[in-house]
């Protein structure tokens, strides 16, 4: 499995601490930053991840801001990305197998490294479980598609 970090000032501590999970547990992964807590805008960081994720370079992506709420809506702007914000091992649970996420959202001045680790290893670990979930996704999609009208977006992962 390949993953794609990224974060904005806010989230960059935390990134460290689940970069360094992610090494010590053999995970191949790029982190795209951001490396210090000068400010930057985290739909830049946001939109990087999130296309990666949405070619097919990446399998999964995690993104960190101070909250994670507006690198969450930012990623979720992107066609076929379902990024979600999770804050405890429950939910990221769910956020595989129920919506079979394929961007994990952390919240850098909410969380400790010893929960985020929790989450982060429950959310890879964790597989989307389809049946009636598949329907509902079915149903973001063609919300999207509502919505995309160029040709390129209609493209589905
Ligand atoms: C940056 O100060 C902060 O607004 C950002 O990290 C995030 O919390 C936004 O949702």
């Amino acid at each position: 499995m390949k993953i794609a970090l990224a974060a904005d000032h806010g989230g960059w501590v935390l990134k460290e601490e689940i970069r360094q999970y992610l090494q010590e547990n053999d995970y191949l992964f790029e982190d795209y930053g951001t490396f210090n807590n000068e400010a930057v805008d985290y739909p830049d960081l946001a939109l990087v991840v999130a296309e990666a994720v949405r070619r097919g370079q990446f399998d999964r992506g995690i993104l960190f801001c101070g909250t994670g709420i507006g690198i969450s809506i930012a990623a979720n702007k992107v066609p076929g990305i379902r990024a979600a914000l999770c804050n405890d091992s429950f939910s990221a649970r769910a956020a595989r197998e129920h919506n079979d996420a394929n961007i994990l959202v952390l919240g850098g001045r909410v969380l400790g490294s010893g929960l985020a680790r929790e989450i982060v290893k429950t959310w890879l670990e964790a597989e989307f479980a389809g049946g009636r979930h598949a329907r509902r996704l079915d149903k973001i999609r063609a919300i999207e598609e509502k919505y995309c009208r160029s040709s390129e977006n209609r493209v589905q992962i």
